[in-house]
């Protein structure tokens, strides 16, 4: 179902008819379908697996993707209005979908080869299979460049050695997405993108990550020791791996400013409930200033979010037929949409008082959750060294 109305329109920014079904048909599933599981979930820590498949078959694990590959075959704006709703019911169930969508299936549709797109989108696009992306290694993290594992060419296939780390949904995907350096003399020019498929000999999986929040998606090290990695299966030329890496990035972005703006809604409006029919010397407590004032700062850095994140994912669908870069617009949605998150996150447990820090609500997840926000895909330093090297034009 292609998207053809222009989406934002005029100067009340509405929402296209389609794009409201799109957002609603989310709501619906989201709430009704991953509400109820949530809680359970992070507390045992186990991948939610049904409601991941359903996901899949709704068309929600590659929105962007043209149906013959297997998507939904809709426009960037869906994409965020579908993942902003995900994320309102479960952040966990964000990011597996964040991560299937902007950092498998686009980096695939965008780079891969016809036969590439056959083998390795058509499952991941369809909900059949997960995927994943692999950059960081346990010494590399914001300096993505200086990663230390190896591929080295040996007749038709490449011998790939090292340790990634935090690969979310690396304990459940069938494809990676692999950054591996093929020429370390070069730098990060010399980092190569390949396609992994983990039935190989040579790949392994590592210690699972304890994590804070988004306990239900699963997150583990990978392992490669001597993995022939056929050349076909290598995405893009040697050498172009950081490049596909870092345009991927710009789109795992915006997914994430997404993630990180559900979670602030339901934040925010668990928030406004409470204050609503929470009584105290005499009154309800959103009758008090100090409450009432939280909920108008929580509402208008929400309202700024959503902005930024819609002109960014405008920006990613009209770079589909310019190729223009909206790295920036993407930064900056990231930057302050998971500051926004941890902001309303914070203030919401405050707002409940003790029963913000107890388990029987989920707003001491959302506080949680709302923290990786600003540390993966980016943290919000580095947002600002992306945002301020535009500027200064030392991109
Ligand atoms: N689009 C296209 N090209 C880009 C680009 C972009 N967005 N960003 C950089 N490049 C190009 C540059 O133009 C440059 O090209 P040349 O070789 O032609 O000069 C090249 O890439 C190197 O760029 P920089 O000199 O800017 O590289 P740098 O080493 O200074 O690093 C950085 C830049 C922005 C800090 C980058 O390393 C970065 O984004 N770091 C954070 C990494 C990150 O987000 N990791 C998260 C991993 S995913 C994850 O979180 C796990 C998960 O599963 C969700």
């Amino acid at each position: 179902m292609a998207v053809t109305r222009v989406p934002v329109s005029g100067p009340t920014l509405e929402l296209s008819s389609e794009h409201e079904i799109i957002q609603q048909v989310a709501r619906e599933f989201a709430q009704n379908e991953i509400v109820p599981i949530a809680a359970e979930h992070d507390e045992s820590g186990e991948f939610p697996d049904l409601t991941i498949r359903k996901m899949g078959e709704m068309g929600f694990m590659g929105i962007e993707i043209p149906e013959q590959y297997g998507g939904a075959g809709l426009d960037s704006l869906s994409y965020v209005l579908a993942l902003t709703e995900i994320s309102r019911a479960d952040a966990s169930h964000g990011t597996i979908m964040s991560v299937n969508n902007s950092l498998y299936c686009n980096a695939i549709e965008r780079f891969g080869t016809e036969e590439q797109k056959e083998r390795f989108l058509v499952p991941v696009a369809s909900g059949k299979a997960i995927a994943a992306y692999s950059l960081t290694e346990p010494m590399s993290g914001s300096d993505a460049g200086a990663m230390r594992s190896r591929a080295v060419l040996d007749g038709d296939s490449y011998v790939i050695n090292g340790r990634k780390s935090w690969v979310t949904s690396g304990p459940v995907a069938k494809f990676i997405l692999l950054f591996t350096m093929t020429d370390p003399e070069k730098a990060h020019r010399g980092v190569t993108a390949f396609l992994i498929e983990v039935d190989r000999p040579g790949f392994s999986l590592g210690k699972t990550e304890p994590k804070l929040g988004i306990r239900a998606s699963a997150t583990c090290e990978i392992l490669f020791e001597n993995y022939r990695c056929p050349t076909e299966n290598r995405l893009g030329e040697e050498g172009e791996g950081f490049k596909i890496a870092m345009q991927v990035l710009d789109a795992g972005r915006i997914g994430i400013a997404s993630q990180a703006l559900g979670i602030a809604e339901a934040a925010y409006g668990t928030s406004v409930e409470y204050a609503r029919e929470r009584e105290a010397f005499g009154k309800k407590i959103g009758e008090f200033q100090g409450i009432s004032f939280k909920l108008a700062d929580m509402k208008t850095r929400i309202e700024a979010s959503r902005l930024l994140i819609y002109r960014a994912a405008l920006a990613k669908q009209s770079s589909k037929a310019t190729s223009e870069r909206f790295t920036q617009q993407a930064s900056m949605a990231k930057l302050f949409a998971s500051e926004t998150a941890t902001y309303c996150a914070n203030e919401a447990v405050q707002i409940h008082g003790g029963m913000g820090y107890s388990k029987e609500l989920p707003v001491e997840r959302y506080y949680r959750d709302a923290k990786i926000t600003e540390i993966y895909e980016g943290t919000s330093e580095i947002q600002r060294l992306v945002i301020a090297r535009h500027e200064l034009d030392l991109r």
